[in-house]
């Protein structure tokens, strides 16, 4: 049942190029056009939005932020990503021109399900990014774009975080096309790019023999950091939280550009720092200020684990390592870069000897508030 795998949770990783196409599959039509068929919100309903709200819980809310960057820049419309149980009691504000997206692998997670309830009490659209068929989330909501990754059964989620992610790429993508016009174009043009990424995933996975041997050897870290930017932001704080949950060893991730204002404090000589780069096409120099941000931290000891892309040649100077993923467009990086680190997690917790797919005091679905 786990396929020649050790683990759930490598069999799992090393599904996510299924995952991806998977949940693309039968979301175009012939003239490449995006179709939602199983989305019963009518187009006019659709139409009338001027505002999403992202609901969600752990590495769910973090699929959730990677969908604020990227459908604000595709169709303009504001996206808040709230953590599920914030937003329920926090008097939220929400009506019928809110949509409010949930996104929950087992579709049992009680924070997120009353956040959904409330919402939809406060007369908002309800929508659904799910991974299990039947569950209480999708029934309790107006409608529902299921990801594809099938069952996930390791309790960290890895392919359940790919899928959503993917899912809520076609879901900003399909409301840039109903914007029409520049919109409309770019949304073919990512579509297609989007189309590629389960091949690059898969030369992430055959890439990976240098990040296991360096998680072996860092089994015994006490602490390790992570830096993203921009849609690298979430990642960072996944692979922190992959790190916790598995190899229970302290984790942190920060954005980027937070560095100066605080967190550069704890960098001291030898501490290990994952930074996921931006692609250099990323807009405001965003890739050069990370590049800094790299040459910083190893001026004061850091040891530098960088993930870039394909002939991004500017990290190497101030790289201890450097981990390649190959290029695609900024803003669908995020399926690419959180590879490296979902499986920098699983050998170190392999190293140490643990129950990767059981991990202590954690359950798969938590439905309790
Ligand atoms: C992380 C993890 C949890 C879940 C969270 C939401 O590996 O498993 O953080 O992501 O409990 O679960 P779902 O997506 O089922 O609502």
């Amino acid at each position: 049942e786990k396929g020649g795998y050790e683990t759930f949770m490598e069999k799992e990783i090393h599904e996510q190029p299924h995952a991806v196409a998977d949940t693309l599959l039968g979301r175009t039509d012939d003239e490449g056009r995006l179709v939602l068929d199983e989305v019963r919100i009518s187009e006019e309903q659709l139409g009338q939005i001027d505002r999403i709200v992202v609901v969600a819980c752990g590495t769910a809310a973090y699929s959730g932020m990677v969908a604020k960057y990227a459908i604000e820049h595709w169709t303009r419309i504001p996206v808040e990503v709230s953590l599920a149980h914030e937003f329920r009691y926090s008097d939220p504000i929400a009506d019928a021109r809110t949509l409010v997206v949930s996104i929950s692998q087992s579709g049992e997670t009680m924070d997120t399900l009353m956040a959904v309830k409330h919402a939809r009490e406060l007369g908002a659209l309800t929508l659904s990014i799910c991974n299990t068929h039947g569950s209480t989330i999708p029934r309790e909501s107006d409608a529902v774009l299921y990801t594809h990754a099938g069952p996930e059964v390791a309790v960290a989620s890895t392919k359940g975080f790919s899928a959503q992610i993917t899912a809520a790429y076609v879901l900003g993508l399909y409301l840039a096309q109903m914007r029409g016009g520049e919109h409309a174009v770019n949304a073919q043009a990512v579509m297609r790019e989007l189309r590629n990424l389960p091949e690059h995933i898969q030369t992430v996975l055959d890439r990976m023999d240098r990040v296991i041997e360096i998680a072996r050897f860092m089994a015994d870290s006490r602490s390790v950091l992570f830096l993203g930017r921009n849609v690298g932001y979430p990642i960072a704080l996944e692979g922190a939280l992959k790190l916790k949950e598995i190899a229970y060893i302290h984790a942190e991730g920060f954005a980027a550009g937070e560095l100066k204002h605080g967190p550069i404090a704890l960098i001291e000589p030898g501490q290990p720092v994952f930074i996921v780069v931006p692609g250099p096409d990323t807009p405001h120099e965003l890739h050069k200020k990370v590049v800094s941000n790299i040459q910083e931290i190893r001026a004061r000891g850091a040891r530098t684990l960088v993930i870039a892309e394909d002939g991004d040649e500017d990290v190497v100077p101030f790289a201890d390592e450097v981990i390649r993923v190959p290029a695609t467009l900024p803003l669908l990086m995020p399926l690419l870069t959180i590879v490296p680190l979902q499986i920098f997690a699983l050998h170190l917790a392999t190293a140490k000897g643990l129950d990767v797919d059981q991990p202590r005091n954690l359950a798969k679905s938590v439905t309790v508030e």
